[in-house]
């Protein structure tokens, strides 16, 4: 097995609407759609397309979302043993809001993810320790991020962390320990306190991550690039100029292809780059996983631009 993802799955519901309604005002929006999301699946979704073996460690809810999710999973031939059902628990669903500038907006029910917890992780030990890498987001109880972190460095097993969606709660103590801290601009503001207006800023505050004793931390900017930034040096990362419709999930898809393209050789500003290409692809469709290129599709898209 390449890739561990221990994390959320959820339903997106996901309107396109030219505007926010006002309090007590009903609008009619455009459009609707419904697809398979939550930041995990997504990440593992992501991987699994361009070719890595990829294990699901999640929980889904015993209603009429279940199966579907299990069976999306599946399609993309990601290993599902360790995917299971909470009894007389609601699936994770996402409200999602997606203006005409392709900007998005989520609301988060966690339902059956909030039950995946440490046990479900040592329930998938022996699978899990045969793995390359591992995969957290924080759409899942922290004691359970906390562990599958101590689970990673106890084995030899980098561990990628996405601070998503960003919690003050975090403890850096457990945090320091994941290889790679993966947050967009809104979550390192958020966890650092700092601001992040420009590119100076975001340096300042990835900075300060760095003396907390984090390694590498990885700030996806949106059109602005990628940042990675170590004790030694800062790397920017140039974004792809594409027309967007729809940017919810591409955070997803640069650490999905991130994940894969470091597990083939570690190399990590290869994989940086592959990842910003594979995410600018992503926003020129709707949906979170439908939006997520083919190998061939990446390929074709980097050809044309060198
Ligand atoms: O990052 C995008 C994802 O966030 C969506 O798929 C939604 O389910 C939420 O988890």
């Amino acid at each position: 097995m390449d890739i561990a993802v221990i994390g959320s799955n959820m339903v997106d519901l996901i309107s396109y609407i030219d505007k926010m309604p006002k309090e007590g005002e009903t609008l009619e929006a455009p459009d609707f759609k419904i697809g398979c999301g939550g930041k995990g699946a997504n990440q593992a979704v992501a991987a699994a397309k361009l070719g890595s073996k990829v294990m699901m460690v999640t929980k889904v809810g015993d209603d009429i979302f279940a199966d579907n999710t299990i069976k999306n999973l599946k399609s993309y031939g990601i290993d599902t043993e360790f995917t299971s059902k909470v009894p007389g628990t609601p699936s994770g669903v996402a409200p999602i809001f997606v203006d005409p500038e392709s900007r998005n907006r989520i609301l988060i029910i966690k339902g059956a993810n909030q039950h995946l917890l440490p046990e479900d992780v040592d329930r998938s030990a022996e699978k899990l320790k045969k793995c390359s890498l591992i995969v957290l987001q924080l759409e899942i109880p922290l004691q359970t991020v906390y562990h599958a972190i101590e689970f990673g460095n106890k084995h030899g097993i980098p561990v990628i962390l996405n601070p998503a969606p960003a919690s003050k709660d975090l403890d850096f103590k457990y945090v320091c320990k994941s290889d790679f801290f993966i947050p967009n601009e809104s979550e390192l503001e958020i966890l650092t306190g700092m601001p992040v207006e420009n590119e100076k800023q975001i340096r300042e505050a990835a900075s300060t991550l760095i003396e907390k004793g984090l390694k590498n931390v990885i700030v996806t900017m949106g059109s602005r690039g990628v940042m990675w930034v170590t004790k030694e040096k800062t790397h920017t990362v140039e974004s792809h100029k594409v027309a967007a419709i729809d940017t919810t999930g591409a955070g997803d898809a640069f650490i999905g292809c991130f994940a894969h393209f470091f597990v083939q050789n570690g190399d990590v500003l290869n994989a940086i780059k592959m990842a910003t290409a594979f995410a600018a692809l992503s926003v020129t469709k709707r949906g979170t996983q439908t939006s997520y290129p083919s190998v061939e599709e990446l390929e074709q898209f980097l050809k044309l631009r060198v």
